[in-house]
């Protein structure tokens, strides 16, 4: 089955997404605050700056007169006269121009911190429990959608959001504390003349609403190919030898170029959205000043106003260009930030593993298994893969599982440590229906060494005791070294137990992996074992001599093994032949042979085949 790269989104409300997402930030209040105070100390400190200008030019002559200045009128007050002379004007209005701008600096840095400290923590938040969700999702779910899916949403999207929320609120906070100043400064000396102003809002208004709205679709569409980026990416990696022996490079390149491209595309329809958007808006801008100017200029107007008012109001009227093409932008790239955090909540949302009943299992656990009429199939709808499957297992006994491939063997055993749940039916572990228990405790109940060996890039002593093993005294490492065969391969590595094995432990050879695995499942000693082709990839030798290990092992717990070298199973207590999911056949070695039934064949076929 083709797993697909993205699941599909449901349409959500933008709003309730961003709510979300702000639930977030607000632990980081206190941050939030100071940084809003930084921006407001910043926009002031600019529009006192623009303002300023008016003294500077109104300075030259006589010097600062009360009259009819904007500041002049406060600033002038205190100088005999009503005038300040041009000497004291000359270090004066440089030097609050310098404290102006020295504490515009100290307030776009304590904002620019406090807002990075608090999307950084929400980042590293969302993260982190992303990180954990995925931990807990169910099998289904990693059976639907592929792990590079994944990855790129714990690696990008959850980047893409920290990048949008800072930036727009930044801008949001920044722009809109400088221009309302500049707005108020402006309606301060001539609110007449400002109000020319507003009739250009809502052209500005609409064009920041489509293309918000087109950034978000866009947005996702860039998430989604950067998602086929990685996936591409490591399938070829993962599956280089297979690349390079059958002539898939060529193929693979095909496919990461097209992926890669499909990137770009739409990366670009962003970069023209966007400049397109700036450039209109700022066409707007332009053309509001320009109307302005026109006002101004007007016989009347003009003398009511001094040089240096004059400047500085039309000075903070372009100004004001900037901040409101930052806030047209803003939406925009709110739109692009809750296109990744729905895909991020989109995850959240996804149900976890149930966590199981609050039963408690009998102490100590014996082992007896019971399955009951149990049904099965991967999807609603689906073909059954395990059809009435019904008996049950004493404590200590060893069943082997027996048939052709595909007919529900590994399926079998998945159900018992509850990674599917079974359509019908139920499985009992000493009596207790095993989804009435909690299901970590459920599997501490039970050692698998599954049919796909997974190691970590970490050393052989850590890969054995992993997890919850760590703290085995190392007696018990090495006696589980012992028991799985694996000293003799162990020591020749260059760093012994303490070598790191490297990505998967690549540098493995398949039967020494699963020595590891069988190790690792020993250590942990639960009253369960299950070992699904786990002395598959050894040699004879090799096999008969776990085989003698694990006899001792399986002496006192319930075994499951599934193999299908039938020599492997011949002393178990119990053998179960499958088939299209159902048990066709049940009894010890001697029993089924005799019989002459299906386990008879396969035992025939194998023999012909090796003689
Ligand atoms: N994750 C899954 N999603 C959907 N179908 C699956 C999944 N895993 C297995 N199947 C299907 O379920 C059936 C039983 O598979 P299962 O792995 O249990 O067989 P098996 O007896 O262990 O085979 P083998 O001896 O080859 O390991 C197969 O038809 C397989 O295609
Ligand atoms: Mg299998």
């Amino acid at each position: 089955m083709e797993k697909s790269s993205q699941p599909p989104l449901k349409p959500q409300q933008g709003a309730q997404t961003y709510r979300r997402l702000l639930s977030y930030a607000i632990p980081q209040w206190p941050l939030f605050v100071i940084a809003v105070f930084g921006f407001m100390l910043f926009s002031s400190m600019e529009v006192m700056l623009i303002a300023v200008t008016e003294l500077l030019l109104d300075a030259v002559g006589v010097g600062i007169e009360q009259g009819r200045g904007f500041l002049s009128q406060y600033v002038a007050r205190f100088f005999p006269g009503g005038i300040m002379p041009q000497e004291t004007a000359r270090w004066l209005v440089p030097l609050v121009m310098v404290i102006i701008i020295g504490l515009r600096a100290v307030g776009n840095f304590v904002g620019s911190y406090g807002l990075a400290y608090v999307a950084r923590a929400v980042i590293h938040q969302l993260r982190t429990e992303l990180f954990e969700h995925i931990g807990q999702l169910p099998s289904a779910y990693f059976d639907r959608y592929t792990g590079a899916y994944l990855i790129s949403k714990v690696a990008y999207n959850v980047e893409q959001v920290t990048n949008s929320i800072t930036k727009s609120l930044k801008v949001i906070i920044r722009s809109s504390f400088t221009s309302i100043g500049l707005l108020t400064y402006l309606l301060m000396v001539n609110w007449k003349l400002t109000l020319t102003f507003f009739l250009f809002v809502p052209i500005i208004a609409a064009i920041v609403s489509v293309v918000g709205k087109r950034f978000r679709k866009l947005s996702h569409r860039i998430q989604n190919t950067m998602g086929d980026v990685t996936h591409v990416t490591q399938e070829a990696i993962n599956g280089y030898e297979v690349v390079r022996m059958y002539g898939g490079r060529k193929y693979e390149n095909a496919r990461f170029q097209a992926a890669s491209n499909a990137n770009r595309q739409q990366f670009m329809k962003l970069v023209v959205a966007d400049n397109a958007s700036v450039s209109v808006i700022q066409i707007m801008v332009g053309l509001a000043t320009a109307v302005l100017v026109w006002f101004a200029l007007a016989p009347g107007m003009v003398e009511s106003m001094t040089p240096g008012v004059f400047a500085s109001y039309i000075g903070a009227a372009a100004s004001l260009a900037k901040p409101i093409r930052n806030l047209s932008e803003v939406y925009a790239e709110i739109q692009k930030g809750i296109a990744a955090a729905e895909s991020i909540f989109e995850v959240f949302d996804a149900p976890k593993e149930p966590l199981g009943g609050t039963l408690r299992l009998p102490s100590p656990v014996t082992g007896a298994v019971a399955f009951e009429h149990l049904g099965f199939c991967y999807n609603e709808g689906g073909p059954a893969v395990l059809s009435d499957i019904d008996f049950h297992v004493q404590a200590g006994q060893t069943v082997a599982l027996v048939g052709a491939s595909g007919s529900g063997k590994s399926t079998l055993v998945s159900l018992l440590s509850r990674f599917y749940e079974p359509t019908s039916g139920r499985i009992l572990l000493d009596g207790v229906d095993i989804t009435q228990v909690p299901v970590t405790t459920l599997r501490e109940q039970i050692s698998l060494v599954s049919q796909n060996i997974v190691l970590f890039n970490d050393t052989v002593y850590r890969n054995i005791a992993y997890g919850e093993l760590e703290g085995k005294p190392e007696e018990e490492v090495q006696r589980a070294i012992d028991l799985a065969h694996a000293r003799d391969f162990i020591e020749e590595l260059p760093q012994g137990v303490q070598t790191v094995l490297g990505d998967n432990a690549q540098i493995l050879s398949g039967g020494q992996r699963q020595r590891l695995a069988i190790a690792r499942a020993l250590l942990k000693d639960s009253p369960v074992l299950v070992l699904d082709e786990a002395t598959s990839a050894l040699d004879n030798a090799s096999e008969r001599h776990i085989q003698a290990a694990l006899a001792e092992v399986m002496k006192n717990r319930t075994t499951f093994v599934i193999a299908h070298r039938l020599s492997t199973i011949e002393n178990a207590d119990r053998i179960l032949v499958m088939d299209q999911g159902r048990i066709v056949e049940s009894g010890t070695h001697s029993e089924l042979l005799a019989k002459g039934g299906r386990y008879a064949l396969l035992l025939q076929q194998q023999t012909s085949d090796i003689g």
